[in-house]
């Protein structure tokens, strides 16, 4: 394993992105937005298309929360392969499916057609960085770098590395995206799905179980959250939310007072199967609530919304 000096993180300007599905197309928008140049590989041929179509989408959005001067939504090529897109590349997001077998094959490539101080950050939304780089001669060069969709939009990547991922890959990663404008946060060890997929799979699990077992409809459920917690949660997480609800004795008087209540409502969760009933249940409440719109139509639905209060949240980052 070797890793020699990387480049500057915070003098990156030309860009890889490896998949251009719909993460990777979108991570090409940011690192454009950004005023890189970037490289674009995916297999499928009509990847080119679409990635050009996804940064037309994402462009307005961008220059509305006031993230695209000086730069050009042209300065991408599509390249006939992995090794060509990364051979100049200061960095490298990798967007491949999420498959261990997939991306264990594009690094063992990767290993050696990548320039020796570039850094590799996988968008990865729960594999294990360890079991992906194993045997690699540069293991130490390549971590985690999981966005939230769209990465355009949403501030959030979790970095983590794996067992043989340098700390100063690790600290690159952090300094690159807080450089380009995210939000990273630094997992001190590995988890199945990170830790904001944890958290999303734990409140799912009882979503479902309340659709299952009759408590309430999907649509319900939905606006449980849109209408309640889910409104602070895009101020604050729910450790900051529960302090504020223990009032002026904030976490330790939230905790005296609603501690045994929790630990009686965990006590009666359960985990739901996904059995055809189930997943038919779901598909079901959803077209019940999307009430005919498409999902081009649910999007815009959603980014009217989105689109202002990620300006709020940028002022007020920005203020702080
Ligand atoms: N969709 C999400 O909400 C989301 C969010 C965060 C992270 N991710 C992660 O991003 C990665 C990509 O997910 P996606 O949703 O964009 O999937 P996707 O299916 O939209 O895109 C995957 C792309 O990879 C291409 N591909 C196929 N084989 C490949 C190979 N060997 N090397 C490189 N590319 C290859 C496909 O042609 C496709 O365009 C996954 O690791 C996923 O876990 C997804």
């Amino acid at each position: 394993m070797t890793q020699p000096g990387l480049v500057g993180a915070t003098t990156v300007t030309r860009a890889a992105v490896l998949g251009a599905g719909t993460i990777g197309a979108s991570w090409t928008a940011w690192f454009l937005a950004r005023g890189m140049t970037v490289t674009v590989w995916d297999p499928r041929p009509e990847a080119e298309a679409y990635v050009r179509r996804s940064i037309a989408d994402a462009w307005p959005a961008m220059a509305r929360l006031g993230m695209v001067a000086n730069a050009s939504p042209d300065a991408w090529r599509f390249c006939a392969t992995a090794e060509n897109a990364v051979a100049e590349a200061e960095f490298v997001q990798e967007n491949a499916p999420e498959r261990l077998a997939i991306k264990r094959e594009l690094y063992a490539r990767l290993d050696t057609a990548m320039p020796a101080d570039t850094v590799l950050a996988s968008s990865s939304s729960g594999l294990i960085m360890t079991e992906m780089q194993a045997g690699l001669r540069t293991a130490a060069r390549f971590a985690i770098g999981h966005p939230f969709n769209p990465p355009h939009l949403i501030p959030l990547v979790e970095v983590v590395g794996g067992r043989e991922t340098s700390p100063e890959t690790v600290k690159w990663c952090m300094e690159f995206y807080h450089h380009i404008g995210k939000r990273p946060i630094h997992l001190r060890k590995e988890a199945p799905g990170h830790l904001a997929n944890r958290l999303q799979a734990a409140l799912w699990r009882e979503a479902i179980s309340a659709v299952v077992s009759g408590l309430a409809s999907v649509e319900d459920v939905d606006t449980a959250i849109s209408a309640g917690p889910g409104l602070r949660w895009a101020v604050m997480g729910p450790h900051m939310t529960f302090h504020l609800g223990g009032g002026e004795g904030g976490i330790t008087h939230m905790l005296d007072q609603f501690k045994p209540a929790f630990e009686t409502w965990w006590a009666s969760m359960t985990t739901p199967a996904f059995t055809e009933e189930t997943c038919r249940q779901l598909i079901d409440g959803v077209a019940a609530e999307a009430h005919g719109r498409s999902v081009a139509e649910l999007v815009r639905d959603r980014d009217a919304l989105l689109l202002p209060l990620l300006e709020l949240v940028a002022k007020r980052d920005r203020e702080a």
